[in-house]
């Protein structure tokens, strides 16, 4: 069942419920603590971190409804599968304990697989699954990721991101799906798909949250957690889209923006939480707060004048759960609020409907163990077949002078830079610790890409470089192992990172690095540039230089393996960019700007735009065509396009299709990414694809803010050809 699609049986039991509650029990049921609240002192360290007394005292006493994140908060920490089953299970025979047997939902932040389950399958991150162009993979990640957090004992998923990744220095852009949002719009929705099913209740299935509502990835400074300035237009147009699609797709919960945008803390937003999520999106599942971010509203934002007005602010406004996370002061504070009426009942009672209305359509209530047996559910070839195919889409050929790649198996190769060995640069936050920094807890199996070079060479590989990130390079010993060695496999980035603790003053690569290159390009050897790492830190001297540029992002656990395929040639790369990679640091302009910012000396001029990425064979695409000249309104275009593979190898093309509104009453994008397929194609093989462009593709939001197509030329765009048509008058 979608979460938008509840039915009555569902509302009768929650109905029923609810009756019976008494305050207490209802205002419990809006509070969610942190694992560190029910966990022994050192928790991390013990085999049964369960505090019993602390747990009963939670549920019993407090009726606390949810619970979050793992035993050794702040950084948290993967847990063995079979603890994990352990945990969730004294958690849910103390709530089977409780007087109306109210099920926790225990939620995670599982987003890019089971994060915090040791050894689960971890999947590219975000802007890497985007990368692939391959909605199947986002769905297969999806049911995976379920799968393994069911496998867990665990409930709930904090994920989707369906922010847009339009600011390339904020932290968390490689939690997104990248620029555009007809990407972002059909990779989340079939996450979603392949994370919920057809019911989410179902035992390998479970409940997402779309995340942050709304504005949160667009800080005009870059830094996590400041002000967003985004006007109700720029908000129609890009940012809302990500979370209406993703209620449409049935997702349950939304989390809310943790900043700010245009003067209002998410957390008061009214407008945005009522009309826009509920009357306009027709969302009817619950919402919960981001981490610490009522009370923030008097520690920080200043809005309210004490913590008791801070809480009565955020309910009011239409925040059904508090992530508090370390303590029960929002529990006491409501508890007050709605006894002295400032917070009125009815308020409460839909705040709780909301809550518990997940509760059974996520069948919490029907089990009272773990849904499903670790055996065929963690960790199969499949899942992990899955994966490896997800990292070898995402990666990403960005350049490939003289076809210097794939190299050859008995090629002599020097690998250095400061992401060659470590598996943290290739997988980012939320992996195993939330830093995902921890790499001596990493698995052994899986390779580096040095590692995976290695397994793969008939040659000879040398490594110069340091055993973490920040571990100085020999620079000498790197040139004079580059000068015995055929080829340079130079691989920089970033270390991992995510949220405030990843703020950046320059997008600049870390001097040390370009001084590694530097020297290396001195002795005249090829270089293969890899990159590693959640933003497109500035590249441009060193891939001006470098023969090859392979840009990597964060293919998750099999990142290693699926690059080295694709250096070796056994996989050809196919691999789009989701976003315009800056040739500076000030030169951030979208591939879909408006054509003010491409007139006069302002240009569009990326190292790399938008959906670039090459393979080892060539495609071209031709015959571009239009059903009819004109459509009337309301009417569909359809668009036919003929894509053949014109070099040696078999490959994956993703077709684009563009669309351009020539003439309207608000300034238009010059391009916006409408449709697109990806196909695998043999050498000389030609494929006509098909695309139907909707009144939805051609519309935008008017000058009374209200979504409109305007009768006028259009211009459809697919690789170098373009194909016009009218929309008549009404
Ligand atoms: C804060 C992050 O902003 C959010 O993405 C995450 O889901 C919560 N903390 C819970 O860990």
């Amino acid at each position: 069942m979608s979460a938008q699609e509840t039915n009555d049986n569902v509302e009768a039991q929650v109905q029923a419920l609810l009756a019976q509650m008494s305050l207490e029990e209802k205002v419990g049921q809006m509070t969610q603590i942190d694992f560190s609240v029910v966990s022994v002192v050192n928790g991390e360290v013990a085999d049964n971190p369960i505090d019993q007394a602390k747990l009963e005292d939670a549920i019993l006493n407090r009726h606390i409804g949810s619970i979050l994140n793992t035993p050794t908060t702040p950084n948290n920490q993967t847990q063995p599968i079979e603890k994990w089953r352990r945990m969730t299970q004294a958690i849910r025979e103390v709530a089977a304990k409780s007087r109306l047997k109210i099920p926790v939902l225990y939620g995670i932040d599982a987003i890019h697989g089971a994060t915090y389950t040791e050894n689960a399958v971890l999947f590219p991150q975000a802007i890497s699954m985007a990368a692939t162009f391959n909605p199947d993979l986002a769905f297969k990640e999806g049911a995976v990721t379920a799968r393994e957090v069911k496998a867990s004992g665990l409930d709930w998923n904090f994920m989707p991101v369906m922010d847009i990744g339009r600011q390339p220095l904020w932290p968390r852009l490689w939690e997104t799906y990248g620029e555009d949002v007809h990407l972002a719009v059909t990779m989340g929705s079939a996450y979603i798909h392949g994370h919920q099913g057809e019911d989410f209740a179902d035992a390998d299935k479970a409940p997402t949250c779309l995340k942050h509502y709304v504005g949160y990835s667009y800080p005009l400074n870059g830094k996590d957690r400041t002000p967003a300035w985004i006007g109700e237009r720029a908000l129609r147009e890009y940012f809302l889209p990500g979370f209406e699609a993703g209620v449409k797709a049935g997702s349950p919960t939304v989390m809310i923006n943790s900043a700010e945008v245009d003067g209002i803390p998410g957390h008061v937003n009214h407008h945005y939480l009522n009309t826009i999520l509920r009357d306009e999106m027709g969302f009817k599942g619950s919402t919960v707060s981001d981490w610490a971010d009522i009370s923030r509203l008097y520690t920080r934002d200043k809005l309210a004048a004490s913590p008791r007005e801070a809480v009565k602010m955020a309910v009011m406004a239409g925040v059904d759960m508090s992530m508090v996370p370390f303590d029960y002061s929002f529990y006491d504070l409501l508890l007050d609020l709605a006894k002295t009426g400032e917070v009125p009942m009815t308020r409460i009672d839909e705040a709780v409907t909301r809550i518990l209305r997940v509760k059974y359509q996520s069948g919490l209530f029907d089990r009272r163990e773990p849904d499903l047996a670790v055996a065929g559910n963690f960790v199969t070839e499949e899942a992990v077949a899955a994966n490896r195919q997800a990292a070898r889409e995402a990666i990403i050929l960005a350049k490939n002078d003289q076809h210097i790649l794939p190299l050859k198996k008995q090629a002599s190769i020097l690998v250095t830079g400061p992401t060659a060995n470590l598996l943290s640069v290739m997988n980012g936050g939320w992996t195993i610790t939330w830093q995902g920094a921890a790499e001596h807890l990493y698995p052994k199996d899986k390779p580096t890409l040095l590692q995976a070079l290695q397994q793969k060479t008939s040659g000879k590989v040398t490594y110069v470089g340091g055993k973490n990130f920040s571990d100085e390079i020999n620079i000498e010993q790197a040139v004079t192992q580059a000068r015995q060695h055929d080829v340079v496999i130079l691989a920089l980035g970033e270390k991992t990172y995510t949220e405030t603790e990843g703020n950046l003053e320059s997008l600049h690569l870390d001097p040390v690095q370009l001084q590694l290159a530097r020297a290396i390009f001195e002795i005249g050897k090829p270089v293969i540039l890899v990159t590693f790492g959640g933003r497109p830190r500035i590249i441009t001297e060193i891939a001006n230089k470098a023969q090859a540029v392979v840009l990597g992002f964060l293919p998750g656990m099999e990142g290693g393996a699926a690059l080295a395929d694709i250096l070796f040639g056994d996989t050809n790369p196919s691999g789009k960019l989701p976003i315009s990679y800056p040739r500076d640091t000030n030169d951030i302009v979208m591939y879909d700007h408006k054509p003010i910012e491409a007139f006069e000396s302002n240009q569009y001029r990326p190292l790399y735009p938008f959906g670039h990425g090459l393979s080892y064979t060539t495609f071209q695409t031709s015959d571009l065509r239009l059903n009819k000249d004109s459509i009337a309104m309301g009417e569909n275009i359809d668009v036919t396009v003929k894509v053949k593979n014109t070099g040696a190898l078999t490959g994956k093309e993703t077709v684009m299709v563009y669309l351009h509104d020539v003439a309207a009453s608000v300034s238009r994008p010059v391009k916006q990414l409408k449709a697109f397929k990806k196909v695998e194609l043999k050498p000389g093989a030609e494929q006509t694809l098909q695309f139907s462009l909707t009144p939805q593709d051609m519309s935008f939001i008017g000058v009374d803010m209200k979504r409109i197509v305007e009768p006028g030329e259009f211009e459809v765009m697919v690789g170098s050809e373009t194909a016009r048509f009218q929309v008549a008058k009404p």
